[in-house]
């Protein structure tokens, strides 16, 4: 009796196999199936898609970090030190790691469940009420500003401007994401994630960097590690500008041109630049 009830549920299994296979035919989700595979198959053994993949590897497993860069200039200084972090999202991947007499976070949470950063607004919002001595002190100067927050170009550039009314004269303005290793990393769109870049997003900081390396004023260089830590000082003899010569910003001459137009450096070599 047994035997037979098993024969029968096999029986009905099968023949609902058999519907579900007819209905996917009927439906073409098989053909559709082959054909989604064969599609991403393509897209993974694309040559653009491999040197994306690879370069991002080797951005993330740099041996230096911008923690490592941070730290190591304010531990150099001999008076209190002052930092400032705009775009913090997870604490625990810098801001909670360096070490400061002082130090203060800004983020209007985009990026967080929780948003942990001392002043929960955009930097525009931050370095205006900075300035009119509604929160710190418009004299409040800073030993590093770590520019992180929205990388785009024209946001960027609001942040280093803004950023050099309150570093000290021998202070630094570090912003990380300045050398995006393939024009899929620097894209403006961050939510486009079938890039062959995928989550890895640089976006255009590279632009308002190198805008600032035409500028007289300022020196300034990237360390070549963990996606481009580009650096500017008032004083500190880091790195000449140069001439504009790339009016357009197009990506395959800063491609090209790269090594010149970031001043691209070692960590090695520039703590050599400033330390005695
Ligand atoms: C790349 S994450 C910061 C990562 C962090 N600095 C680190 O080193 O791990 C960028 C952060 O910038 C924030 N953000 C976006 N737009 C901003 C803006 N206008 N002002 C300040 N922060 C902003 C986002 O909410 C996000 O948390």
């Amino acid at each position: 009796m047994s035997k037979w009830i098993a024969k029968c549920k096999v029986k009905k299994i099968l023949n609902k196999i058999l519907y579900l296979i007819k209905l996917r035919i009927k439906n073409n989700t098989i053909l559709k199936s082959i054909s989604f595979y064969k599609l991403g198959k393509k897209f993974y053994d694309d040559p653009i898609f491999l040197i994306a993949r690879d370069k991002s590897t080797i951005e993330t497993n740099s041996k230096y970090k911008r923690t490592d860069v941070i730290n190591r200039i304010l531990s150099s200084r001999t008076k209190p030190t002052y930092y400032l972090e705009i775009g913090v999202r997870n604490p625990e991947d810098n801001f909670s790691l360096i070490k400061s007499s002082y130090k203060f976070s800004v983020d209007p949470g985009l990026e967080a469940e929780i948003n942990k950063a001392d002043f929960k607004f955009t930097s525009d919002e931050f370095f205006e009420k900075l300035l009119e001595g509604k929160i710190l002190s418009p004299k409040m100067m800073f030993d590093v500003i770590f520019i992180d927050g929205l990388h785009l170009a024209n946001q960027v550039e609001r942040d280093i401007d803004n950023s050099l009314k309150f570093i000290k004269e021998d202070g630094f303005i570090i912003l990380h994401d300045v050398n995006p290793p393939t024009e899929w990393h620097a894209r403006e769109n961050y939510m486009f994630f079938n890039s062959p870049a995928r989550g890895a997003w640089n976006g255009t900081v590279w632009k308002s960097f190198l805008n600032k390396r035409f500028d007289n004023k300022l020196k300034s260089c990237c360390i070549d590690a963990d996606w481009g830590i580009g650096i500017i000082s008032k004083n500190h003899n880091i790195g000449n500008p140069i001439e504009r010569l790339n009016y357009f910003f197009e990506y395959n001459d800063f491609d090209k041109n790269r090594k010149k137009y970031l001043n691209l450096i070692s960590f090695d070599e520039f703590f050599s630049l400033i330390e005695p």
